[in-house]
């Protein structure tokens, strides 16, 4: 049986420039389980995620986290309560080595955390290269697992990762499989997962949510989910052939 959930949102309405982004959206999400979130290109998911994690605050609705209403809360304290957030560019400061920018996440937000934390974060999410190395030297699926493991150290019981498979090749995408599995299954993390490549949302995703031009149209099970009519209208008819399960 699935817990109670940890994190929700009911009712988001956010508009920027005029225009309605999100209209009417709600998600939940428990610890141990994995919500994935789809929906064709401009759908929302990353503006949600601003929402979520304290970025942007919306017009309507509201955010909750263990039980209390952190809508009106700032990044920096939603972060230090333990909602962490991952961004689909994985931006590195480029000049600074592996070991520099562990130190630097560390003094930013956990001062209190020593370099056997950064370690085991490190460990944790198969970070395996030199740390004297420039971070901006670092390919696309290790800049991901460093800056993981900067969230990691701080032990967050929510993970928002925004398409952390994007850009990477298959081999690399079975890691991502893993350590999301991990977050969740092992640590009971409470997780919620953009993601484009829909084939590793079938194989870890608990339940997935559709957005659709700022509302959501559909939840459920992977299958049900990919299956439904109006899912399939809005996001496979759009899609190349090869990103459908
Ligand atoms: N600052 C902004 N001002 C006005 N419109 C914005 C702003 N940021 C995003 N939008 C618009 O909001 C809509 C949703 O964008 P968002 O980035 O959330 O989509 P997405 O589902 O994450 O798309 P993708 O799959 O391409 O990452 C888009 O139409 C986008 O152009
Ligand atoms: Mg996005």
């Amino acid at each position: 049986m699935v817990a109670a959930p940890l994190f929700a949102c009911e009712g988001i309405g956010l508009s920027l420039g005029g225009r309605q982004i999100l209209d009417d959206v709600s998600v939940h999400v428990a610890p141990r389980e994995i919500l994935g979130i789809i929906g064709p290109n401009g759908a929302g998911k990353t503006s949600l995620f601003e929402v979520l994690s304290g970025r942007r605050r919306p017009q309507r609705g509201r955010v909750l986290y263990d039980g209390a209403d952190v809508t009106r809360l700032s990044i920096q304290k939603r972060a230090h309560r333990g909602i962490a957030r991952t961004y689909q560019s994985p931006v590195v400061p480029n000049s600074l080595s592996v070991t520099e920018v562990l130190k630097a996440a560390r003094q930013a937000t956990t001062p209190w955390l020593t370099r056997h934390h950064a370690e085991w974060a490190c460990a944790l999410v198969g970070l395996r290269v030199d740390h004297d190395t420039p971070s901006g030297a670092l390919e696309t699926l290790n800049r991901r697992k460093l800056l993981l493991a900067c969230l990691l150290m701080r032990r967050p019981r929510v993970m928002l990762l925004d398409e952390p498979a994007a850009g990477l090749i298959n081999s690399e995408v079975d890691e991502i499989d893993t350590i999301v599995r991990m977050l969740a299954k092992e640590l009971g993390m409470a997780v919620m997962i953009v993601e484009h490549r829909l084939e590793l949302l079938a194989a870890i995703a608990d339940r997935i949510a559709v957005l659709d031009v700022g509302r959501k149209i559909a939840e459920g099970e992977p299958e049900h989910v990919f299956d439904d009519p109006r899912v399939r209208a809005a996001y496979f008819d759009n899609e190349e052939a090869e990103t459908t399960p």
